[in-house]
């Protein structure tokens, strides 16, 4: 038999060469076409998590630049944008897609570098899925007639979005695309930890000539985001990050006239019925939580099997665990990389011993030591565990996966829809009926059946109860950014 443990730590490696990409030693706003320095002055440091070595310096945005921002993008919709013909607009949404596509290669590995996800994942899923979300957009610009039949489409006038960590480039895409088809013009705050593909898109819009201060991008903290929330020539906010901020973000919101959509966590159930094809699911099962270090909101965090196959199932992910590759997020051999943050590790560590500590029995596989730099977290399973606990009740945002089992449909069922979350799910079973009617029972806005993570910029995506509130994505996301009249 081949030992897995032998195969992983022998592998040569196959490290992404870094040669061509240009990182300057700081960045400033991207406010009406320009970079420009703040005017505090004040900068922060970005870094790569899987190394702790900085890679650059970047503006913070304090109240004045993130009004200067909205001032940019509001004369930019008055006087440009929303003077453009519909199919205008599409052309530069088109050119933005294919400039992506064209520098996908670099976008891929500062993605890597800035927040610690294997290349992998950045070159076929993030910035792949970012250029279709522009093309996907830019269809739509000249056709909103045929979006909306019978009803004209106006546009808001500016969006304030704000954006996490863990998908940098791609939620950068998923806010600015819909925003500018439907003839909006855009404030952008990125994550502190990850704005370097943000701040590399810029360069692009200086590149493809997008009319100056149609897209304003501003760096900076908790406090900039809230600037930009509450500013009063916002028209509309799009939030994506937790559910703490999402609800201040609400408080803030009630009673004004501003649009919302707001993208926040989740504790997805995915569930193992006995006539699954087994070993498939155990792939889904492990693409659901350890991938991107379970750095997504609706990552596959608690597992149900049917009692009758649990001890098989177990068997069978413990051993695929063996032969997952942990380390240099750079290596295109490597499957997990590093945690984002050190705030990011402290709360999986915190959350994972949460439950142990509740009686809960942990097992991590070993098939890789972890490098002494960086931030990092073996792929770990947490069984005993029961719905009242908090590594089954709340979001662990890390490769930690809490499994349980069950005996009936109905168990199923209620189970999964025994945490505050509502974002996403998924099912196996044999049985067609079996999905029809599961699916349909669980309040999550996303459902997936024997299969797991899979994205189209053509579905909709988002929340019940305390995931969020709106749709981002397909013709639903586009309502967000429009006045039907
Ligand atoms: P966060 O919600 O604090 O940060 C997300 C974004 O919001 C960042 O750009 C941040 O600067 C900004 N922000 C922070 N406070 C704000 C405020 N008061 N007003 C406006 N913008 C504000 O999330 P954080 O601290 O990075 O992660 C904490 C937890 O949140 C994670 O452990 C995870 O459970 C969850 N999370 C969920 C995400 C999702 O995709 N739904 C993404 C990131 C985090
Ligand atoms: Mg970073």
């Amino acid at each position: 038999m081949v030992d897995l443990k032998d195969f992983t730590e022998n592998y040569a490696p196959a490290p992404e060469g870094v040669e061509h990409v240009k990182l300057k030693d700081s960045y400033h706003l991207f406010i009406n076409g320009e970079f420009q320095k703040p005017t505090s002055g004040k900068t922060m440091t970005t870094i790569n998590p899987a190394t702790e070595e900085k890679l650059a310096e970047v503006a913070f945005a304090d109240e004045q630049d993130v009004n200067a921002a909205v001032k940019s993008a509001r004369d930019a919709y008055t006087n440009i944008w929303s003077k453009l013909p519909q199919k205008e607009r599409g052309k530069y949404i088109y050119r933005i897609a294919r400039a992506i596509q064209e520098r996908s290669r670099e976008f891929a590995i500062i993605e890597s570098l800035d927040g610690g996800k294997p290349i992998r994942e950045s070159r076929d899923v993030d910035i792949p899925l970012a250029a279709a979300h522009f093309f996907y957009n830019a269809g739509w610009a000249d056709k909103l007639e045929y979006a909306f039949p019978g009803r004209k489409a106006n546009a808001l006038g500016v969006a304030g979005q704000i954006i996490p960590w863990n998908f940098p480039l791609l939620m950068a895409a998923w806010k600015i695309a819909p925003a500018l088809a439907c003839g909006n013009t855009v404030v952008l705050k990125p994550a502190e930890t990850t704005p370097l593909t943000a701040l590399k898109l810029a360069e692009l819009f200086q590149d493809i000539d997008l009319p100056p201060g149609v897209v304003n991008i501003v760096t900076g903290d908790g406090s900039t985001g809230s600037n930009l929330v509450s500013h009063p020539d916002v028209n509309k906010v799009a939030f994506t990050g937790s559910t703490a901020v999402g609800k201040s973000i609400k408080k803030t919101l009630a009673g004004t006239s501003k649009r919302y959509t707001l993208e926040l966590g989740g504790k997805a159930a995915h569930i193992i019925f006995e006539d699954a094809a087994l070993d498939q699911a155990v792939e889904g099962i492990v693409n659901g939580i350890f991938f991107n270090q379970g750095h997504v909101c609706c990552a596959g965090s608690r597992l149900y099997v049917q009692e009758g196959i649990q001890d098989e199932l177990l068997a069978k992910l413990k051993s695929r665990m063996e032969s997952l590759i942990i380390g240099d997020p750079l290596d295109k051999n490597t499957d997990i990389g590093a945690i984002n943050s050190k705030n990011q590790l402290d709360k999986i560590q915190e959350l994972t011993f949460s439950g142990k500590d509740q009686g809960g029995e942990i097992y991590q596989s070993d098939s890789c030591s972890l490098p002494e730099k960086g931030y990092w977290f073996h792929p770990t399973l947490i069984t005993n565990v029961s719905q009242s606990h908090r590594v089954v009740q709340e979001e662990i945002f890390g490769p930690v996966l809490a499994i349980q089992s069950f005996r009936t449909v109905e168990e199923a069922i209620e189970k999964a829809n025994n945490t505050p979350y509502g974002l996403s799910g998924g099912v196996w079973t044999d049985k067609g009926a079996k999905l029809f009617k599961i699916t349909k029972k669980i309040r999550a806005g996303v459902m997936w059946a024997n299969t797991f993570n899979k994205f189209d910029p053509a579905s909709p995506f988002g929340g019940y109860k305390e995931s969020g509130v709106g749709r981002e994505g397909g013709l639903h996301g586009l309502y967000p950014y429009v006045e039907l009249i």
